[in-house]
């Protein structure tokens, strides 16, 4: 066996191994021992196994109608955009995670901080697979990353960049306590306006 990363322990080998999905462990890599835990969900690292789930929302016109320009996105680039959550967690100690249910393990979206050189501010996002959408989900998830955000990660200030059509969206910041602060008249590509998150507004 070749040797290990030395930064997250990760056998060299895996990395030939292109064909399998790659499953780490927290043995591994330290990244990967990250879970939060709210009453129905579990929120993760994403691992390269999420690939197909994820693939399926970003191939979704509806799902990304608000998200960038809206162009949906091919398994390709959903790969890359997992290695970019996790190259993120690397570079930053946070990153967007997968949101699964507790009780199944059933992958249902994505949620948590994201903060990429460029950004405007500490953002918090959500999306959620259209099956699983209007039970509440994105606001436990949010209400979760919030909680990180402000607790462990030592934040002031959290964003949610929101789309000014997106309906679903907006009501979640809002039952998450969050209030417009400005807009920006191009984010990648579309309007969105900047709801700010306080400690105490979030709070359960
Ligand atoms: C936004 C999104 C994550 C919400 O997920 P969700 O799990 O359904 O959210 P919740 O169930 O916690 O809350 C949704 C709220 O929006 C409301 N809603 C649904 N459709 C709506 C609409 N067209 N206009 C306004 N509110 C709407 C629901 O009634 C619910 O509010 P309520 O609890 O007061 O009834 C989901 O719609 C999604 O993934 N959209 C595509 C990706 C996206 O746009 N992400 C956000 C990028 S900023």
């Amino acid at each position: 066996m070749a040797g290990l990363c030395r930064t997250c322990r990760v056998p060299q080998w895996s990395l030939l191994r292109a064909e399998s999905p790659f499953e780490p462990s927290p043995e591994w890599c330290p990244i990967f021992s990250l879970t939060i835990e709210t009453t129905r969900l579990r929120m993760r690292p994403f691992r390269e196994s999420d690939l197909e789930n994820l693939a399926r929302l970003y191939a979704d016109p509806d799902v990304l109608r608000y998200i960038g320009d809206g162009s949906v996105q091919n398994r390709a680039d959903t790969w890359r955009e997992i290695a970019l959550f996790l190259g993120h967690m690397q570079l930053r100690g946070y990153a967007t995670l997968a949101v699964e249910l507790r009780e199944t393990g059933q992958f249902v979206g994505e949620c948590g901080p994201w903060f990429p050189e460029g950004w405007p501010m500490l953002e918090v996002g959500w999306l959620i697979d259209p099956r699983f959408q209007g039970q509440g989900i994105a606001t436990e998830a949010g209400r979760a990353a919030l909680d990180w955000c402000f607790r462990s990660l030592g934040a002031e200030r959290v964003c949610s960049l929101i789309h000014p059509e997106n309906g679903p969206s907006i009501r979640v910041a809002q039952k998450l306590g969050a209030r417009v602060d400005r807009r920006l008249d191009d984010l990648n590509g579309a309007p969105a306006d900047v709801w700010v998150h306080l400690p105490a507004a979030s709070a359960v």
